[in-house]
């Protein structure tokens, strides 16, 4: 296909938060999971990337908040846009240029969001017009998480079985649309051990996984209900179980992981505090140690003061629910 090479295309896209998570692939070359996830997309962290394919490079250039990057964080650029060439028929080699308003490797999801924009722009840019459906199987290529980035507000991961059948779908006349995230990004930098290694050894080695697959299906069947009856202490349990399933399944791995610190567990204690004392919340934690505090609009004011005052208040961010993948 021929292209101009002056075409620079820019997408953006909100990272999202799992309530019922994706923890493990049954196939690690086209990330198809072994179950269905659910998420809700968020306003306050998103990824702004431009891609522009130009026969004067001789390789991928690919800079993050204006550095440019090598190493594994390159090839796995890299190879994403392989995908898209492969896809679109082009050879040419890409600019990238990403700017993250998240912070990094610290169980914010950076990746949704990164691989979510990296498709949108990507996949314009070599000329093609993907519709909605297909760019979240793109995204999923890059990063599992990234196929829910591609919608806004609820969002489940149907897991499917294939390349074409394991994408996400917006959860359609959704209620519970006071909620609010509230997150507390207590480490930028402790992870370690990657969300694709760490799923990797969890399926592996834990003896619960199998079990894992079992719960996750009647946790997505609960969440869906509670989201459907505006029930929001039904959806806020479900969420916190689950994520407390997830986190087992590190603990059961052999080497064992954890990516809780000191930090992190104080914040669950306070929540727990919180709950009993009348301000209902509930929390949830990805592949890091930051949490996120899901509540509803009347308490969020009265959660971000104390935790504000626990952790000093540039660590709370209130989130509500954000839009899906955008061109500027
Ligand atoms: O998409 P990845 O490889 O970054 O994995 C995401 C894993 C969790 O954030 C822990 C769960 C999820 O569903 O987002």
């Amino acid at each position: 296909m021929t292209i101009s090479s002056d075409k620079i295309v820019t997408a953006i896209a909100h990272t999202n938060i799992a309530l019922i998570k994706y923890w493990g692939k049954r196939n690690a070359e086209f990330i198809i999971p072994y179950t269905g996830s659910l998420s809700l997309t968020l306003d306050q962290f998103y990824t702004q990337t431009s891609v522009q394919f130009d026969a004067s490079l001789d390789q991928d250039s690919v800079s993050i908040d204006d550095q440019l990057i090598d190493g594994n964080g390159w090839q796995r650029v890299h190879d994403f846009l392989n995908i898209v060439r492969q896809q679109s028929d082009i050879t040419l080699n890409a600019r990238v240029k990403s700017e993250n308003h998240v912070p990094t490797a610290a169980g914010l999801a950076s990746s949704a969001s990164a691989f979510a924009a990296l498709a949108a722009a990507a996949s314009r840019a070599a000329g093609m017009d993907l519709d909605l459906q297909a760019l979240s199987r793109l995204a999923r290529r890059g990063s599992g998480s990234a196929c829910r980035s591609i919608f806004g507000g609820f969002v489940e991961w149907q897991r499917g079985t294939n390349d074409s059948d394991s994408y996400a779908v917006p959860i359609e006349t959704p209620n519970l649309n006071d909620i609010r995230i509230v997150a507390l990004t207590v480490e930028k930098h402790h992870k370690p051990i990657s969300s694709r290694q760490g799923m990797a050894l969890s399926v592996t080695t834990s003896p619960y996984y199998p079990t894992w697959v079992k719960v996750v299906e009647s946790d997505l069947q609960s969440i869906k209900t509670a989201i459907n009856a505006d029930d929001f202490t039904r959806f806020g349990t479900i969420s916190e179980l689950n994520a407390m399933r997830m986190h087992a399944l590190t603990l059961s791995a052999n080497p064992d992981f954890l990516y809780f610190t000191g930090d992190t567990l104080e914040a669950m204690n306070e929540v727990k505090r919180l709950r009993h004392s009348g301000i209902e919340c509930y929390y949830t934690i990805d592949a890091g140690p930051n949490v996120k505090v899901i509540c509803q609009k009347q308490n969020a004011a009265a959660i971000t003061d104390t935790f504000s005052k626990m952790f000093g208040p540039e660590k709370v961010t209130v989130a509500q629910p954000g839009p899906g993948v955008k061109y500027l």
